[in-house]
């Protein structure tokens, strides 16, 4: 009996530890690997073909995803060979631990809540795609010296401390749309070499470009933020590069937005132009330069012209009742 038990005990852990081998699925680029199905727990054996630098791991319809990786570690990266490349999206990744020598990586559209990169110092990555997932602290960016985009929109993140972006000074497009949580940006802590910021739809609460320099800078987004100002003399001058802005914030009201507007328009700054319903909307059209409603669509003016045709009808009915009464009498008075 004791026999039987310590040799359950013995075997118990030889057969949960799963070995699997996983094949490259076709697809149209014959140097990348896609994996149709992928489960992986720590402990677990797997492995994969030889000679693929780049690994494609993503649902390709909308049904429930059959991927189960809930944590990315240098093990599962040793199975893969060491590639340059992984898009794994989709696959309920929880935490990341980042590989030092991998070039690009998109982890997109998973539950990753935390990522490690205190595992080396010498970190390659130049494209790191981590949106939608539930990062709340950005403290493990700043080893990442070679980036050069950062995708960390629709995440929960609370905070950018200076720290975390001061460090990347390749960083060239970085992206944090839908971050409902920041209130405000370490202006002075981005690096120069930025070409594209993204910060639509977070929780901006106030900009200041007081001796900041972004020469580089040619696309901002802050619009649907929480601003009540901007100092677009400051703006101007802080990015001096600047090629298109999207600063539209309920909060600013429609006349400072106009002035906002005029004064991108005469440096040559594109935007759109909520206020500008002529574009899209055929109830209003352009007139002597100004978008103006069309005048028939006027609910008030519309009721008046039908009231008037109205009393226009019932006196035209009337006179022609009139004449008939007339000519009736005319003709018995003969
Ligand atoms: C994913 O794998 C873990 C560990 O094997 C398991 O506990 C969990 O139920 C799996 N989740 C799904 C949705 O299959
Ligand atoms: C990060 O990963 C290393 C292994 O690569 C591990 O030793 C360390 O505990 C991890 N740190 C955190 C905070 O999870
Ligand atoms: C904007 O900033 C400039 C320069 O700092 C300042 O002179 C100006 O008064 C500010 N404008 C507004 C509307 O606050
Ligand atoms: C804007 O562009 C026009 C024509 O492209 C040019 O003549 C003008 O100098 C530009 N203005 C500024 C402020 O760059």
């Amino acid at each position: 009996m004791l026999c039987w038990q310590t040799s359950v005990w013995f075997f118990l852990p030889i057969a949960t530890a799963i070995a699997f081998h996983y094949e490259c699925a076709p697809y149209s680029v014959r140097s990348v690997c896609r994996i149709e199905y992928i489960s992986y727990q720590p402990g677990d054996q797997i492995s994969f073909p030889a000679g693929y630098q780049h690994y494609y791991i993503k649902q390709k319809s909308m049904r429930v995803s059959s991927f189960n990786v809930t944590i990315f570690d240098q093990q599962l990266y040793e199975a893969m060979h060491r590639p340059t490349g992984i898009e794994m999206t989709s696959t309920r990744l929880e935490e990341l631990i980042l590989p030092t020598e991998l070039l690009l990586g998109d982890f997109s559209s998973n539950h990753i809540e935390t990522v490690n990169t205190t595992n080396g110092e010498n970190f390659l990555i130049t494209y790191l795609d981590l949106s939608s997932n539930m990062i709340r602290n950005v403290d493990f960016v700043s080893p990442l010296v070679n980036l050069e985009v950062l995708h960390l929109g629709h995440n929960s993140i609370e905070a950018i401390p200076g720290s975390a972006l001061s460090t990347l000074t390749k960083l060239k497009y970085l992206y944090l749309q839908s971050n409902y949580y920041i209130t405000s940006i370490p202006w002075s802590d981005i690096p120069r070499s930025i070409i594209h910021l993204d910060f639509d739809r977070d929780g901006l609460t106030e900009v200041v470009f007081t001796n900041i320099g972004l020469p580089s800078l040619e696309y901002l987004n802050i619009r649907h933020n929480e601003l009540l100002t901007i100092n677009i003399t400051e703006l101007l001058r802080a990015i001096p590069n600047l090629k298109e802005a999207h600063l539209y914030n309920s909060g600013l009201g429609e006349e400072q937005m106009r002035k906002i507007y005029a004064d991108l328009t005469a440096n040559n700054i594109s935007f759109t132009n909520p206020f500008d319903r002529c574009q899209d909307d055929e109830q209003y059209s352009m007139t002597y330069g100004d978008c103006i409603k069309r005048q028939e669509a006027d609910p008030f003016l519309t009721s008046r012209l039908r009231g008037v045709l109205l009393s226009l009808v019932v006196v035209a009915t009337a006179l022609v009742f009139v004449c008939m009464v007339l000519l009736v009498f005319k003709h018995m008075n003969r």
